[in-house]
């Protein structure tokens, strides 16, 4: 997973392992230990290792961060494996369209709220082996500090903000 410590990857992390996978997990060395407590087997700071320098294949390779390049990253999955980005760009609309004729698949993924997934979501957050990790928690009338944070990258899981009775996540 190639950005493993943010709001997506936070998530992502732990819904791989409930789902029976192994992970191997990228973000900065900072961050090692909180993507580790997620349930990461194995954490790698992609300042200093290239996730193309990888000796071992991977059937999904789920790059959260979106910043590597379906042709670079067929080497490094195995056949028939998987490549997940979350933003289009070039090199992803060409895999997506070359994918009958490749041994490796390359996917866009946009989030849809599907009612099965969101009621198994909220029974393991219920349950406790989904935690949601809040970095921080602004009031509402600090949203644009929240969103500079944002922005500025290095976040550990979540932001909050605080509405008058509650949080939105
Ligand atoms: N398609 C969809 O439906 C959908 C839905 C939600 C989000 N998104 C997109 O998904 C992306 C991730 O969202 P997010 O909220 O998780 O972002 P985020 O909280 O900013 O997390 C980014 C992650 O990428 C890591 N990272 C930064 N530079 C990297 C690099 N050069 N190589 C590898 N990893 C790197 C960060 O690690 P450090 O912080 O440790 O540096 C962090 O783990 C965004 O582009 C967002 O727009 C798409």
């Amino acid at each position: 997973m190639n950005g493993a410590s943010g709001g997506v990857g936070s998530y992502a992390v732990q819904l791989a392992r409930l789902l029976g996978a192994s992970v191997t997990a990228t973000c900065s060395a900072g961050s090692a230990e909180f993507v580790q407590s997620l349930g990461a087997e194995e954490v790698i700071d992609y300042r200093r290792t290239a996730v193309l320098e990888l000796q071992e294949r991977s059937s999904i390779i789920f790059d959260v961060a979106s910043n590597l390049s379906f042709f670079k990253t067929r080497r490094i999955l195995e056949a028939g494996g998987r490549f997940i980005s979350l933003l289009p760009s070039a090199t992803v609309i060409a895999g997506f369209l070359l994918a009958p004729v490749l041994k490796e698949k390359c996917t866009f993924y946009i989030v849809k709220s599907v009612d099965r997934d969101l009621k198994q979501v909220a029974q393991w957050l219920e349950e406790k082996p989904l935690e949601t990790p809040i970095e921080i928690t602004y009031r509402l009338s600090n949203v644009a500090q929240a969103i500079n944070q944002l922005e500025r990258g290095g976040v550990r899981g979540k932001i909050a903000i605080v509405v008058s009775n509650g949080t939105i996540k």
